[in-house]
C-alpha cells in the first residue's frame, strides 16, 4: 500500500479563508481581530513560529501586536504586560509562545491570561471547558488533527486511536478531543516510557505520534492501513540544507507511507494547520467581543 499524503496546507488554506471572511464581517463595525504575540528569548525555532502566526495574520487582514521581549525578562515585567493586554479593548487574543526560559513558570504565565482571549487554549479554564465539552477555545494543534481526521473522512467512530506523547500541548487534549462522542474513538495514550512501545502503537487505525523525537516511530510500529499523523517538528543537522538542519516529523516517512493508508507530511502536515486553527480562534475571540458573549 502506498498512503493517500494529506495535504495539510490546502486544507489550512480552506479555513484561513474562511476565517477571512468571517474577520471581514466585523469591519463594519470598527472591529479588527487582533492578537497579541508575546516571544521571549531568541529560540529560533518559536522565532520562526511566531513570525509565520504573524504573517498569517496579516494575510487574513487581522491584526497583531508584536511582543519581543528579552530573554533576561522577568516574571513580573511579563505577568504586568499581559495584565495590561488583558484589560486592552483592542486586543481579542494574547499568545505567550513556549517554551518559556527556565526562570519563568510557565503555569503563572498561562493562568494570568484572560480565559476570554486564551486562543492558545492552554488556560485552565480552557482546558476544564474542553473536557467538560463546554464552549471554549481549543488548542490549535489537537484541534487542526481533528479537523485533517473529518476532511480526509478517514473513519474514526470505533476506531482505535494511539496518541504517542502526552504534552499540555498536544498528547493530552488530544487524547480527550479524540475520545469525545462526536469523535467516538478508543483512545490509548502512550509514551517514550512505554513498555513495548511497538506492540501498543500497532494497534492503532489512527496513530498521532506527538513525541518530539525524529524518526522515532518506524514501519514496524503500524498498523498497515493506518492513519498516521506526525505532529513532530524536529531540527535535524543537514549539511546539504541551505539552513544547515532540515525538519524531520517523529515517523520514519518513507516506509511507513508505504504501510499507512494515510500520512501527513513534515512539514505540509499538521504544522500549517496549527496555525490555521489559531487564526480561527482569534476570530472566534473577536466575535465574542463584539456579541458581548461570554466565554
Ligand atoms: N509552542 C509550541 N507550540 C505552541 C503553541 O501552539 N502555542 C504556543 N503559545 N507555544 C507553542
Amino acid at each position: 500500500m502506498s498512503a493517500i499524503v494529506i495535504d495539510g496546507k490546502a486544507i489550512s488554506l480552506k479555513v484561513r479563508e474562511e476565517v477571512k471572511r468571517r474577520a471581514g464581517k466585523l469591519e463594519p463595525r470598527g472591529i479588527v481581530p487582533c492578537l497579541a504575540v508575546i516571544l521571549v528569548g531568541e529560540d529560533p525555532a518559536s522565532l520562526s513560529y511566531v513570525t509565520a502566526k504573524e504573517k498569517a495574520l496579516a494575510e487574513a487582514e487581522m491584526a497583531s501586536r508584536d511582543y519581543r521581549l528579552a530573554a533576561s525578562t522577568g516574571e513580573d515585567e511579563l505577568l504586568a504586560l499581559i495584565g495590561r493586554l488583558n484589560a486592552d479593548e483592542q486586543v481579542h487574543g494574547i499568545l505567550v509562545q513556549l517554551p518559556l526560559p527556565s526562570h519563568i513558570s510557565e503555569e503563572r504565565v498561562i493562568t494570568a491570561i484572560d480565559p476570554r482571549k486564551d486562543v492558545d487554549g492552554f488556560h485552565p479554564v480552557s482546558v476544564g471547558n474542553m473536557v467538560l465539552g463546554r464552549p471554549g477555545f481549543l488548542p490549535c494543534t489537537p484541534h487542526g488533527v481533528l479537523v485533517l481526521l473529518r476532511e480526509l473522512r478517514i473513519p474514526t467512530a470505533g476506531a482505535h486511536a494511539v496518541v504517542l506523547g502526552r504534552s499540555n500541548i498536544v498528547g493530552k487534549p488530544l487524547a480527550n478531543l479524540l475520545s469525545r462522542r462526536d469523535v467516538n474513538a478508543t483512545v490509548t495514550i502512550c509514551h517514550t516510557g512505554t513498555k513495548e512501545l511497538p506492540s501498543i502503537t500497532r494497534q492503532g487505525d489512527i496513530l498521532i505520534a506527538a513525541a518530539g523525537r525524529a524518526g522515532l516511530v518506524t514501519a514496524d510500529m503500524v498498523k498497515e492501513g493506518a492513519a498516521v499523523i506526525d505532529v513532530g517538528v524536529n531540527r535535524v543537522a543537514d549539511s546539504g540544507a541551505k539552513k544547515g538542519y532540515r525538519l524531520r516529523g517523529d515517523v520514519d516517512y518513507g516506509p511507513v507511507a508505504e504501510k499507512a493508508a494515510w500520512i501527513t507530511p513534515v512539514p505540509g502536515g499538521v504544522g500549517p494547520m496549527t496555525i490555521a486553527m489559531l487564526l480561527q480562534n482569534v476570530v472566534e475571540a473577536a466575535e465574542r467581543f463584539a456579541g458581548g458573549r461570554p466565554c
